[in-house]
């Protein structure tokens, strides 16, 4: 599982991040980089080019809930996949969401986090939290079957 080192990168990384926006910011970038991505947020309105998305009030509150788990699962590094449980269960059975698209959405948000944390965003933090993101992926397609 975790080393200390890791907990530690993760909780230092985490006190940065905005929950208002960096959630927003980085769904705005997976529906930009991966354009088939909008067709889940059809109720959206327009998506149809970078300031669209990034002027879509939907947009940032969406994030701004996704951000909230990942908030969640943060708090419960021990426990990601039981905190995650019912959010898989949704994105399988109801939301039916392409799981390849929760490591996309890791990839993008990585980089909104390198982005704001400049030199702080050392190779053992970045290693972190690509691992924390690895086990977000884990538990949230761990109820696809
Ligand atoms: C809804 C979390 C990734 C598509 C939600 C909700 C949360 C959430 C908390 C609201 C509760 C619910 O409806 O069950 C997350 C987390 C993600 C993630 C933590 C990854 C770290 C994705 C991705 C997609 C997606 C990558 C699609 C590309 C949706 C859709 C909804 C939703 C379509 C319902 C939106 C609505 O109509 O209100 N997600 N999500 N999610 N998610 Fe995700």
């Amino acid at each position: 599982h975790w080393t200390a080192e890791e907990k530690a990168a993760i909780n230092a990384v985490w006190k940065k991040v905005d929950l208002e926006h960096d959630g927003g910011d980085a769904l705005g970038r997976l529906l930009l980089v991966y354009p088939w991505t909008q067709r889940y947020f059809s109720s959206f309105g327009s998506l149809s080019n970078a300031a669209a998305i990034a002027g879509n009030a939907k947009v940032q509150a969406h994030g701004k809930k996704v951000l909230g788990a990942l908030d969640n699962a943060a708090h419960h590094l021990d426990t990601v996949k039981a905190t995650l449980h019912d959010l898989s269960d949704s994105h399988a059975h109801r939301l039916h969401v392409d799981p390849e698209n929760f490591r996309r959405f890791g990839e993008v948000f990585v980089i909104v986090l390198a982005g704001k944390l400049g030199s702080s965003f050392s190779p053992p933090v970045q290693a972190a939290i690509e691992k924390f993101f690895a086990v977000v992926v884990d538990g949230l397609s761990h109820e696809y079957h």
